[in-house]
């Protein structure tokens, strides 16, 4: 079965998590031509309520009526894909069908993540608006002052520290709370944040806007001469709950665009095509190099997901904001790392019949429970306190007997703990050699007995 989140109704005012319902289906059944994803991470971001509102007309994504579930960015793994697709099981790949577990969809709305950067969850930041933006629009050169409104956000959170690798003179944010601002200057490359509508005193040479309204009246209010102003997003309005988020009027005085020669220009993704490589190339060498952090939050589990939507809009988190669909067990690599022990000698367990044939992901990966890990240092404690592979694995149907009170559960690290492993061994060797020595003397009387009744009178 598969679980995804719908709109139950559209919300009047601000999407809460009410306004959803999270609903069991099967596992959608891919047509011709289509593939079948197991998502990983989804996207959870403001620009969702313009959708959910009904309102949305002519935006890149369209919006959401009660019954659908809400688009976003998402990463996945190809399940089954179709013959010369390209794509192979196991495969991960972005596309735009969040909020649920399983997605069908064709081949060419996947587009394969390769390894250009170096975890997946990666490609959900916003970089590539905020690149493009600065990159493309907002022509940064190299001394420049750079306002990026709503600062510790998705796209500004990567905004200003894209800016700083760009060669930004300084880099100015804004952010409603002062715990972000101290983030922001500490770790995402701001010299200075303006926190709740403070007002801006510096001049500006070029501002990615994330909010409108009075931000962008400041901005321009600030800007020098020939100032470049990106307009990304319209924060203010979007989340403003006697609004739409489909509009987002503000007066801006016209005298100073005309007399400083001010380029105001908005753009919505794709925006420049030509940036999205360079971009994904820049970023995974950024991170790399830890020129630049990926700041983000995941959020465990799709029955937190419309909360965290509710949670994004009220400013709570720094950064991206991400669903992580867990799953049912963990890889080999992980659960290889809780038992203490490499996933080459879980396999070597299994294969010599120390445990039993792990569970399989559908595309074939081995998946472990806490159970199973605690099997696996139950046999490395017997391993090492002597007893061969082939002691271990005659009795490997009774290990679930020491699992208990042998080690501490995984998540609590490498085993260190010392238990009473060899004198209860001790001590079942002592009771079998006592049942078979009873059972020897008993077919000895046998024997004997045999034996008289034999001998001729
Ligand atoms: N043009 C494009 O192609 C493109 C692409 C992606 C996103 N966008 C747009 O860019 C904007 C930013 O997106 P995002 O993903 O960075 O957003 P986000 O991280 O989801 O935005 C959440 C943040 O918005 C801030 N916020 C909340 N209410 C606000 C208000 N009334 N005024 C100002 N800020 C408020 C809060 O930050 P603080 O607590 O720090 O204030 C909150 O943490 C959105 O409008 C989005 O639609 C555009």
């Amino acid at each position: 079965m598969s679980r995804e989140v719908r709109l139950a109704a559209v919300p009047e005012g601000l999407p809460r998590p009410e306004h959803f319902e999270v609903v069991t289906t099967p596992v959608p059944t891919p047509a011709a031509g289509e593939v079948l994803v197991r998502n990983r991470f989804f996207q959870v971001s403001a620009r969702l309520r313009t959708l959910l509102s009904g309102a949305a007309e002519g935006t890149p994504l369209p919006s959401v009526r009660p019954g659908e579930s809400p688009p976003s960015a998402t990463v996945g793994e190809v399940v089954t894909a179709p013959q010369g697709s390209g794509l192979r099981p196991g495969d991960l790949v972005f596309h735009w069908l969040g909020w649920r577990e399983h997605a069908v969809l064709p081949a060419e709305a996947c587009v394969p993540l390769g390894d250009a950067l170096p975890d997946p969850v990666a490609h959900l930041g916003s970089g590539w608006t905020a690149y493009t933006a600065l990159t493309r629009y907002g022509g940064l050169v190299p001394g420049d002052t750079v306002l990026v409104t709503a600062g510790a956000g998705g796209v500004g959170s990567l905004a200003g520290q894209i800016a700083r690798e760009l060669g930004a003179g300084r880099v100015i944010g804004t952010t409603g709370s002062p715990e972000k601002a101290d983030r922001m200057i500490a770790d995402l490359g701001y010299d200075i944040v303006l926190v709740g509508g403070a007002p801006l005193t510096e001049e500006v040479d070029v501002v990615v806007d994330n909010v409108g309204g009075d931000h962008l009246r400041a901005a321009v209010a600030h800007a020098r001469p020939g100032a470049r102003i990106v307009l990304v997003g319209t924060l203010a309005a979007q989340l403003a709950p006697h609004l739409s988020g489909a509009v987002a009027p503000v007066e801006l005085d016209a005298f100073q665009l005309v007399l400083k020669g001010i380029t105001l220009r908005g753009f919505s993704d794709p925006g420049d095509p030509s940036a999205k490589a360079e971009w994904t190339e820049r970023f995974g060498t950024w991170l790399r190099d830890g020129a630049i952090t990926f700041p983000h939050v995941r959020v465990p589990g799709i029955d937190h997901a419309a909360e965290a939507l509710h949670d994004v809009i009220g400013g709570k988190h720094v950064g991206t904001v991400v669903v992580e669909l867990q799953e049912d067990g963990m890889r080999i690599g992980d659960a290889a790392a809780a038992a203490g022990t490499t996933p080459r000698a879980l396999r070597f367990y299994e294969q010599r019949g120390l445990l039993p044939p792990p569970r399989r992901t559908r595309t074939g990966q081995r998946l472990y429970g806490e159970q199973e890990v605690a099997r696996v240092r139950v046999i490395r404690e017997l391993l090492a306190h002597g007893l061969t592979v082939e002691d271990v694995a005659a009795c490997a149907d009774r290990l679930h007997l020491l699992e208990d009170d042998v080690l501490p559960r995984y998540g609590e690290g490498v085993c260190t703990r010392t238990s009473g492993v060899v004198d209860r061994r001790i001590a079942a060797l002592d009771a079998e050699i006592g049942r078979l020595t009873a059972l020897r003397d008993r077919l000895d009387a046998v024997r004997g007995s045999r034996a008289r009744a034999a001998e001729p009178l």
